[in-house]
């Protein structure tokens, strides 16, 4: 509903809210149309049980399974995610086999991986949309330090949305100065530290799952596709050779417009850097590694 509250908010286009509990997406649907009609945003929202609705839809945004509670780590959910992300990417096939698929469906590496290997799509248009909360979280986390707006800090994470992420500080800039020459070694590790475990932070204050972050973070990718405004985001995509590595999802900086992930940067990392990065890969290939057998085409 968050990603649904900011898509509308943005004006980008009708929104179709799915989900299999029956009544509760025409619900949600008809609430935030009312909302819409107060703010006077002219944007028609729909809500259906029914997958068929999907038919002509140029973008799917995947947000269902499970969430993690206090205390679980985000990889304790492939099982049960795996089923469900396999029974969503065969509707997506059907109905809307020419969209582009946004995952925010947790552990995300793998199961971006699921779904891109279910759909046959091209890689271009399968996707999460993790690292853009990581690093942005990152900004967040040094913006308090620095004192200065999170906005005006580019943030560099890459690797595993997990325990496992790869903060890349040295990369991390303000007006082209590295974060590491306006902070002690201390608060950098503090903000790294805080930056991996925000989203077990948020989960274990609130109770449950963070929403409006992964919720903003979506609708700011899906307005650089409509827009086709080509914004670079840190996002999982599967490799083909980009980093040297192949067959492998994981978060990289991206250039998103109307054809999907039209590039994929690499970035300039110094040799204990890429050791680094690499350490993450192996957490995600250990992660993938846990996917039943049977759902990988
Ligand atoms: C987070 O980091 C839910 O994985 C998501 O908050």
């Amino acid at each position: 509903m968050s990603t649904a509250v900011f898509t509308a908010i943005k004006q980008l286009d009708d929104i179709l809210l799915v989900d299999i509990i029956e009544n509760l997406p025409q619900g949600e649907a008809q609430d935030l149309g009312h909302a819409l009609s107060i703010l006077g945003v002219d944007i028609r929202v729909r809500g259906t049980n029914d997958y068929k609705d999907m038919e002509g839809s140029d973008i799917v945004v995947v947000t269902a399974g499970f969430p993690r509670k206090p205390g679980m780590t985000r990889e304790e959910l492939v099982d049960k995610n795996a089923s469900v992300v396999k029974s969503i990417a065969g509707n997506i096939k059907r109905y809307a086999p020419d969209s582009i698929v946004i995952m925010t469906t947790n552990p995300l590496d793998p199961m971006i991986y699921l779904m891109y290997k279910t759909l046959g799509f091209p890689r271009e248009h399968v996707m999460g949309f993790s690292g853009l909360l990581d690093s942005k979280r990152l900004a967040y986390y040094a913006s308090q330090k620095l004192g200065i707006a999170p906005s005006s800090i580019t943030p560099v994470v890459i690797g595993q949305h997990g325990e496992r992420m790869f903060p890349v500080p040295r990369l991390s800039s303000i007006a082209g100065v590295p974060i590491t020459s306006l902070l002690s070694k201390e608060d950098l590790d503090e903000i790294v530290k805080e930056t991996v475990g925000a989203g077990g932070t948020v989960t274990r204050l609130r109770g449950f799952s963070s929403n409006w972050a992964p919720g903003a973070g979506v609708s700011t990718m899906m307005e650089s596709i409509k827009k086709d405004l080509k914004r670079v985001f840190l996002t999982s995509v599967y490799l083909d050779g980009e980093y040297g590595l192949n067959d492998i999802t994981v978060s990289v900086p991206i250039v998103l417009g109307r054809k999907g992930v039209e590039r994929i940067l690499e970035l300039p990392l110094t040799d204990e850097e890429r050791k680094g990065f690499l350490e993450s890969v192996e957490a995600i290939k250990a992660n993938l590694a846990q996917i039943p057998k049977e759902y990988l085409p």
